[in-house]
């Protein structure tokens, strides 16, 4: 019998954001690059190298927070596909390595007002509570514990469609839509405390999923992308478009 495909549903909750309703500016200690430079992308590119030490520690001036570790207090995570149905709480997350992104494109392009990047990532840990009630392949899984999992070396790719808003007289970019898409790397990943510590369960479908592990990971992505989209709306394009457009995508020239 086949599952009838569900909608993914994906809820993050973040520590620490809180509504910044007033205008902002670019750090001083921050790149800034123009946006009628002709090596725009270029600046950008470079840029996304020196931010990463403030990107490590946060930025409370734009409310980002550390990004390693980063935390998440919660993910509600529920999925149904030919293959694999669950439904899954993630608590008390903390993933360590998103500092070890490195861009090969931070593209702005300023007439479309469109926003490419992609990015390598080198190894990427998850550590967290969880609780899961489903069905992997044909064998069900239940349980909650602890759930540690590295990936190695995955590809992302973001392409975002901005416009021009105003707001109380300024001119502030705003994320139309988001896509971002991910190709996971080399995972590896351990769930403690499945079926209560019912070792003989607990071992076969620790089976099922080592056996299955990349194929899993493909059937879950739909949800991992979106959880990163939800993390890079959430944090670091609500925080940085914040900053009105002539502040963070200067002209030259401008008379500020
Ligand atoms: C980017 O960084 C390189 C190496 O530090 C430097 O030579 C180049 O001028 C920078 N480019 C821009 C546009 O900032
Ligand atoms: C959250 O995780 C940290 C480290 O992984 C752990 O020390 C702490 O006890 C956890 N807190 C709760 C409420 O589970
Ligand atoms: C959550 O996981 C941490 C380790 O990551 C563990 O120390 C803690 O006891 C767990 N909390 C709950 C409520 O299971
Ligand atoms: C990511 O890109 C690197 C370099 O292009 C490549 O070697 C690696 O296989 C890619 N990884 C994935 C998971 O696609």
């Amino acid at each position: 019998m086949l599952f009838k495909k569900l909608p993914i549903f994906v809820i993050l909750l973040f520590a620490n954001i809180c509504v910044i309703l007033g205008e902002r500016d670019l750090p001083a200690y921050y790149p800034r690059c123009y946006r009628d430079d002709p090596d725009l992308n270029q600046c950008l590119l470079n840029a996304t190298e020196q931010v990463r030490p403030f990107l490590q520690k946060g930025v409370p001036e734009l409310n980002v927070p550390p990004i390693s570790p980063f935390y998440v207090p919660e993910v509600n995570l529920q999925l149904g596909t030919d293959s694999i149905s669950y439904k899954s709480s993630l608590t008390n997350v903390t993933v360590t390595g998103l500092d070890t992104y490195k861009f090969t494109k931070f593209d702005f392009d300023v007439k479309k007002l469109l926003f490419t990047g992609a990015v390598t990532m080198g190894k990427i840990n998850i550590k967290g509570n969880y609780s899961i009630k489903g069905k992997i392949l044909t064998v069900p899984i239940e349980g909650k514990g602890q759930l540690d999992t590295t990936v190695v070396s995955s590809n992302g790719s973001l392409v975002q469609q901005a416009k021009l808003v105003t707001r109380r007289g300024k001119t502030y970019l705003e994320s139309e839509k988001t896509k971002i898409h991910i190709d996971v790397g080399e995972v590896q990943s351990k769930m403690d405390g499945l079926f209560d510590g019912n070792e003989v369960l607990a071992k076969a479908a620790d089976n099922v999923i080592k056996e299955n592990l990349q194929e899993i990971v493909e059937e879950v992505k739909p949800a991992v992308e979106e959880v990163f989209t939800q993390i890079m709306e959430g944090i670091l394009f609500k925080s940085v478009y914040r900053i009105p457009y002539e502040k963070l995508y200067p002209l030259h020239n401008q008379k500020s």
